[in-house]
Parts: structure tokens; sequence; C-alpha cells
């Protein structure tokens, strides 16, 4: 063999092996391009080497074609999502519209053969949770709902100081959310009855409620503490400030758990100075969170700053979950954010809007098992 042939065969078998290690890129077709789809592909794009976006779909076409400008690679467009889901260059789904469409675009979206990341809430109501969960369970592909607050540093701290057991088991948790009102650039839903024009955030029948559509994450924070089931829970809350709208801007909810633990959950959501609060209470210590700054007592010690451990180089909760998503795909491994997973919470957002609009104490018969 000459010189030159054998550098050649050597460079060929570094290819190779680079390939083979390297596993092909998860093909990812995005559906909904709206403020949230911005938090998609900022993290997409620093994980280029593991995916790629091959589609895009929304209503708005110009909205669609101005993020498509920016792809390091024009992907196919579309404005009808079941024309995506035909497309045989997409793998995974990214659903990531307004709630009501979760139910028709999840189940769709499995029935197609594709991996779905599906953006918070997991569905309007209990009987939709549980056709998705079923679905999943049907077709084996891997489902990761958007409930990515627990991969921040944050949440991932209190997580790890609770199941480290310095604070005991967790008896009570009191969280206070008082904030302005979410993204008032939402897209407009058109009821075809009337024709009017609202932000779906506005609408029970689009949004679920506030508690689903915003409380989910701390509900989610909440029941990853206690690791225990809902037993009962009452609410009580209402539109008190805005006019326009049916989803509540002010509520609390008062959760037992089956292990005995109790969460103690209000927001509202025209009050942007109140700033919000997490207690977590022990039997042999306290958590708290009072705006950014976290703190802990154990076995009766003064409250300490918390030190927060692990990397400092943080990737962000958005970029953590898709790393964790891509694997699981790679691995058909089920997602920790599974349908199943992100059912709980969900029930304490469906429980509190029964509880209200039926006045009355709902408990775990409500949601009779999977
Ligand atoms: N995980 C989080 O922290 C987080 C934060 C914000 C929003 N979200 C969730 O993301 C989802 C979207 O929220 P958003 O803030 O981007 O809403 P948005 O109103 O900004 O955008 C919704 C987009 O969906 C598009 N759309 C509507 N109907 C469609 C259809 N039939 N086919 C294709 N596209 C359609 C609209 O044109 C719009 O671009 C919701 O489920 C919301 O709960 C999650």
């Amino acid at each position: 063999m000459d010189n030159a042939l054998s550098r050649r065969a050597v460079v060929a078998a570094g290819l190779a092996s680079l390939q083979a290690q390297s596993p092909e890129p998860v093909k990812v077709g995005i559906i909904g391009i709206g403020l949230r789809s911005r938090a998609h592909l900022s993290a997409l794009k620093k994980l280029a080497a593991g995916s790629k976006i091959t589609a895009l779909c929304d209503l708005e076409s110009e909205r669609m074609a101005k993020v498509n400008q920016e792809l390091p690679a024009k992907a196919e467009m579309y404005t009808d999502y079941r024309e995506l889901l035909r497309d045989r260059n997409v793998g995974a789904v990214v659903i990531v519209t307004p709630g009501y469409l979760h139910h028709e675009m999840a189940l769709a979206a499995l029935r197609a053969g594709k991996d779905v990341v599906l953006e918070k809430p997991l569905a309007l109501n209990y009987r939709e949770a549980l056709d998705i969960i079923r679905e999943t369970r049907r077709t084996g592909r891997i489902v990761c709902v958007g409930m990515q607050r627990r991969y921040t540093r944050t949440d991932m701290e209190v997580q790890r100081i609770v199941d480290s057991g310095a604070i005991g088991p967790v008896r009570y948790i009191n969280y206070e959310e008082y904030r302005n009102d979410w993204n008032p650039q939402s897209w407009k839903y058109t009821d075809p009855a009337t024709g009017q024009k609202t932000s779906w955030r506005f609408l029970k029948k689009t949004s679920g409620s506030s508690e689903l559509e915003f409380s989910i994450h701390s509900l989610a924070m909440a029941c990853g503490l206690v690791k225990s089931p809902m037993a009962r829970l009452a609410a009580s809350g209402g539109v008190v400030h805005y006019t326009g709208r049916d989803t509540r801007d002010l509520s609390s909810i008062l959760v037992d758990f089956a292990s005995g633990a109790r969460l103690n959950y209000s927001f509202s959501c025209f009050s942007p100075r109140a700033g919000g609060k997490l207690l977590v209470i022990g039997d042999t210590g306290v958590i708290r969170r009072d705006g950014g700054k976290l703190a802990v007592s154990t076995a009766g010690k003064p409250l300490e700053p918390v030190k927060f451990s692990g990397d400092a180089s943080d990737d962000g909760a958005e970029v953590r979950h898709y790393k964790e998503f891509f694997e699981n795909v790679r691995n058909r491994k089920p997602s920790p954010l599974s349908p199943e997973a992100a059912l709980e919470p969900a029930k304490i957002a469906y429980g509190a809007e029964i509880s209200i609009s039926e006045n009355r104490i709902v408990t775990a018969k409500d949601f009779p098992a999977v």
C-alpha cells in the first residue's frame, strides 16, 4: 500500500469510528411557534450535536418563516400539524401549543409513531390525561411532559436536601406565589360561535384553569417532595381583579396527602410587588425560600443560606431537560417526566377546579385509578 492510500485508509477508519461513537441526531419537529417555543429553540440550538430541527408548524406562517431563517439548516414548514406528523424526517415532536390542543395533538403524534415532548399541562382534564397515559403505554413511545422546573438549580437543591433526610419526613409545605399576570401577548383563540378573540390563557375551555396553566410547576414540586398521592383537597378562589376572563386571578388550595403531609398553596396574578415564599417543614428541620434566597435549618439550628452543590456551570433547566429526553429516546427508557409522573400535580389542579366550581371537598375517589 503506498503512503497516500494508507493515509486515506487511516482517515476513513477514524471517520467510521467517530460515526459509530456519535449517535444519529434526533430529528425534531416543533408544533406551536409562540412565546414558549423560544426556550425550546434556544435549548435545541445548544444541543445541536445531538438533535436537528427538521420541521416547524404554526398557524401563523410569517412567524414560523422568521424562526426558520435563524436555524442552521432550513426546516420544512407546515400550517397543519397533521402534515408535520406525516413527515418521515421527524422522529420526535415537541408540542408547544395552548393546553386545549395537547390531547388531540399528543394522541395523533403517538399514533404517527413519534416520541413526544409535550409542554405542560399534560391535558385539560383527568379523562384526557388518562387517554394520553394509555396511548403512551400502548405505543411504547417516549413522552416527556414539559415540567422542566424540576431541573432548575433551586428546585434540584430543595429536592436534594429533602432526599438527604436533613429535615426529616416532610410534614407541611406552605407555598405562596403572588405575581403579575403572565404572557399578555399570548395567542388569541377565536370563539367559533361568536367570532370573539380572547387570549387562550383567559378561558377555561382553552387553558383549563390558572392552577393548571401556572401553578402546576409548584404543585409538581410539592408532589416531588412529599412523594405521596393526594388524598383530599379543598380550594377557594375566583376572578376578583381582572375582567374579560374566566380563569381565576386568585386562589388557595389545601391538600392532604396520603402520607399525612399537607400543602397550603396560594397564588394571585395582579400583585407584582407581593413576591413569593416557600416553606418546607420536616420533623427535624425547615427549608425556606424567600424570593431567590434559599436557607435551611436542621436540628433546631438557625437558618443558614444554602450553598448550591453540583457544577456551577449552569446549562439551564431546558437544556438539562432535553439532554435527558434525548438520552431516554436513544435508550428507549421512560422519562422521569412521563405522563404518569405529570398526572399527580395535574390532579391537584383538576381537583381545585372541581372543589371551587362544585363547592365541595375533593378526594382521591374523584380520580379512579388508571
Ligand atoms: N414549561 C414552562 O415553563 C412553560 C412556560 C410558558 C408556556 N408553557 C406552555 O407552552 C404552551 C404554549 O404557550 P405559549 O406561551 O408559547 O403560548 P403562545 O400563545 O405564545 O403561543 C401559542 C402558539 O400556538 C400556535 N397555535 C395555535 N393553534 C395552533 C394549531 N392548531 N396548530 C399549530 N399552531 C397553533 C399559535 O399560533 C401560537 O404561535 C402552553 O402549553 C403553555 O402552558 C410552558
